[in-house]
C-alpha cells in the first residue's frame, strides 16, 4: 500500500494583485461556481512549449512496483482506444528504479526496458505523443545526493535506447519531487542526469518540476538548468480532501463525502492560475498540467465538475493538462462499461495546441 502522508498538502489562499496581461481578473467577484472559456495556448519565451492537446496518464500502469500490482497492466488496445477519444498525447510514469542493479553500471533489466519500448511503441504508432517520466524514484527523495549518479545512469541507458525515437517522444526527469529533494538541491541532482540524456539525445524536450510533488506552489522556487529545449510541469490536486478522499494510499485515509465547488475552492482555483500567471511573467516558460484528477469512487457527477473545472480554469490562461488516469483509480475508461463519456465531454483544452 502507498503511504503519501505528506502530499497531503494543500494550497493555502494567496493574496492577489490585479489582473496581468495574460491572467485572469482575479479582483473581479468570485462566482459560486466558477466557469472558464478556454483560451489558445500560451507561447513561452524561454524554454519550448509541447504541443500536448489533449492529454492523459497510463496511470498505475508502468509505475506500480511490479507491472498489474496497482490494477491492471497495459493493453495494445489501449493505445488506438485513447487515440480514437480524441486524445494527441499519453504521460507513461515508469518506475525504472526497482528495475534495475542498485551498484554500478546500474543496468536495467533487458526484459523491463523491452517492455516500455513496447509500450511507448505501441502508443507512438496509434498516433500518440508520448511524455515518458521516471516515476516513484523513492530512493532519489530520501537521498537524493547518494542517488545522484544512479538516477543519471538510468537516465543514460533509457535516453541511448530512445535515441531513434521520433520528434513527438518527451523525456521528463523526475515525477513530483518531495522529502529530501527539494528546489534548493533539484539542479545539483538534475544536472548530471540531464547531460546523460543530451550525451544521446541533444535536442529532445525535458519536463522539469518543482518540489513538493510539484504542487502550485513549486512554481515561485523551481529553476531550471540553461537548456533550449527545458519543459515546465506542476501538478494540481487541489483541494486534496476533495480528489483523494477515501484514497486508501493516503494516510491517514480521508472522510467522503467532501464536495467541490465551494467559494473557497473557487478562490483557490483562481489563486493558482495566478500562480501560474506569475511563473510565466518571472521565467516566460508556460509550464503544462502534468496530472489532476479525483479518485474514482467520488461520485460521477462531482467527478464531472472537478476535471471540467480544472481544465478549463487552467485553459483559460492558455494551460494544457494531463489527465490522472486512464483506467486505474482515477478511471476514464473501465474495462466493465467502457469509457465515461461525461468525463471525457468534460475534459477541456485550449483552443489551439501550439
Ligand atoms: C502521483 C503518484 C501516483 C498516484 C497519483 C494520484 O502521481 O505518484 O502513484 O496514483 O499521484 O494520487
Amino acid at each position: 500500500m502507498r503511504s503519501m502522508t505528506a502530499m497531503a498538502i494543500v494550497s493555502g489562499l494567496f493574496a492577489c494583485g490585479g489582473s496581468t496581461a495574460r491572467g485572469p481578473n482575479i479582483s473581479a467577484p468570485l462566482p459560486q461556481s466558477a466557469t472558464f472559456a478556454p483560451g489558445p495556448a500560451a507561447r513561452p519565451t524561454t524554454g519550448v512549449a509541447l504541443p500536448l492537446g489533449k492529454c492523459v496518464n497510463l496511470a498505475n500502469m508502468l509505475e506500480a512496483p511490479s507491472e498489474g500490482a496497482w490494477g491492471r497492466a497495459f493493453q495494445d488496445a489501449d493505445a488506438t482506444r485513447i487515440k480514437q477519444a480524441g486524445f494527441a498525447t499519453v504521460r507513461l510514469p515508469v518506475r525504472f528504479s526497482t528495475h534495475a542493479l542498485a551498484a554500478p553500471p546500474y543496468t536495467i533489466e533487458p526484459a523491463f526496458m523491452a517492455r516500455v519500448h513496447h509500450v511507448l511503441d505501441t502508443n507512438l504508432a496509434a498516433g500518440l505523443n508520448v511524455i515518458l517520466d521516471m516515476h516513484h524514484y523513492e530512493e532519489l527523495f530520501t537521498d537524493p545526493s547518494g542517488n545522484t549518479t544512479r538516477f543519471a545512469e538510468l537516465w543514460r541507458q533509457v535516453a541511448e535506447d530512445f535515441r531513434g525515437a521520433p520528434s513527438s517522444v518527451w523525456f521528463e526527469l523526475i515525477n513530483e519531487p518531495n522529502g529530501q529533494l527539494k528546489d534548493s538541491n533539484l539542479m545539483a541532482v538534475l544536472t548530471p542526469a540531464l547531460a546523460a540524456v543530451r550525451a544521446s539525445n541533444p535536442t529532445r524536450p525535458v519536463v522539469i518540476g518543482g518540489q513538493n510533488w510539484s504542487g502550485i506552489e513549486s512554481l515561485a522556487t523551481v529553476a531550471f538548468p540553461n537548456d533550449p529545449n527545458i519543459v515546465a510541469t506542476f501538478h494540481y490536486y487541489d483541494p486534496f480532501e476533495f480528489t483523494h478522499q477515501g484514497a486508501p494510499w493516503v494516510n491517514p485515509v480521508m472522510p467522503t463525502g467532501r464536495k467541490f465547488g465551494t467559494a473557497a475552492d473557487n478562490a483557490q482555483l483562481i489563486a493558482a492560475l495566478q500562480q501560474v500567471t506569475n511563473f510565466i511573467n518571472r521565467t516566460g516558460r508556460v509550464p503544462f498540467l502534468g496530472e489532476y484528477g479525483a479518485y474514482d469512487p467520488i461520485p460521477e457527477d462531482q467527478r464531472v465538475s472537478y476535471y471540467h473545472t480544472i481544465t478549463s480554469a487552467f485553459a483559460s490562461i492558455g494551460i494544457q493538462s494531463c489527465a490522472w488516469g486512464y483506467t486505474n483509480t482515477f478511471n476514464l475508461w473501465r474495462d466493465a462499461t467502457g469509457w465515461d463519456q461525461q468525463l471525457l465531454t468534460a475534459i477541456t483544452t485550449t483552443t489551439t495546441v501550439q
